[in-house]
């Protein structure tokens, strides 16, 4: 089954139709909140808002470890998150969206391991494609098939947050090969290779970057309020098609 990770600005999903509600108890603490189990277009899916469902839990505080252990209690094999982003790339204007490919992980404190360590053998894993090849060909599928122009690969910057960037941190970013910046996508994908589940994030850039575009001379909330109430209308239409793809190709249990 499909799982949508919901950040900023999709707490809800409109159009889902709702059968049932879950709170699971994990080994790591509390979840943002309670599954949501329902249908998108007549395809099963279950829903978590990262952010809690009154976008109460910054980035720093979200439980990454509880959240993608729920998820995996639950049956569900493939995730998508989606994920607003400032974008630094050119072509990551805002109302773009971008199937990232890489990430580099500048956040720290949080918990970024199931593993224990406690007398067990030390495992490396293998993280130098952090996404799930499978699903986000699927991603970009369901975009083309929403008619939405994307980048299809990008170097995703994840970072600590809550506040937004200075302008000296954007170009140093932009050196290290950033494409767009956004403060969820880590630990989040790779708690998700660990335990096994095929994730892919599909990003939206809502803003230009701290000192490019528009955001020279700073980031302007309403211009990300704006970008978000349109782009999350298309971005619905993209998980129905993604929806439909993953209840077509993973036979449900
Ligand atoms: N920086 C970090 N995270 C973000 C941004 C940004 O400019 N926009 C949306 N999420």
């Amino acid at each position: 089954m499909l799982a949508i990770i919901g950040g900023t600005g999709l707490t809800k999903l409109p159009g889902l139709s709702i059968q049932r509600r879950q709170v699971i108890r994990t080994p790591y603490g509390e979840p943002s909140g309670p599954l949501t189990f329902g249908e998108l277009d007549g395809h099963p899916v279950v829903f978590l808002a990262r952010h809690g469902y009154g976008h109460t839990i910054p980035p720093h505080l979200v439980n990454y470890r509880a959240n993608i252990w729920a998820l995996s209690s639950e049956k569900v094999s493939h995730v998508v998150s989606v994920a607003t982003v400032g974008g630094i790339h050119a072509g990551l204007t805002p109302g773009r969206f971008c199937v990232p490919d890489q990430i580099i992980d500048y956040t720290h404190g949080r918990e970024t391991t199931f593993a224990e360590y406690n007398g067990k053998q030390v495992v490396h894993l293998d993280f130098t494609w952090p996404y799930c090849e499978d699903m986000r060909q699927r991603c970009m599928q369901a975009l083309a098939q929403a008619g939405e122009d994307y980048l299809a690969a990008g170097v995703y910057a994840a970072v600590q947050g809550p506040r937004l960037e200075t302008k000296a941190e954007i170009e140093r970013l932009a050196r290290d090969g950033a494409d767009m910046v956004g403060m969820t996508g880590m630990p989040e994908a790779y708690l998700a290779r660990e335990i096994g589940l095929c994730y892919a994030a599909i990003s939206v850039s809502v803003n230009w970057a701290a000192g490019r575009g528009d955001s020279a001379d700073g980031i302007s909330p309403e211009v990300i309020e704006d970008t978000l109430a349109q782009v999350m209308e298309r971005m619905r239409n993209v998980l129905k098609n993604l929806a439909c793809m993953t209840y077509k190709a993973v036979p449900q249990n």
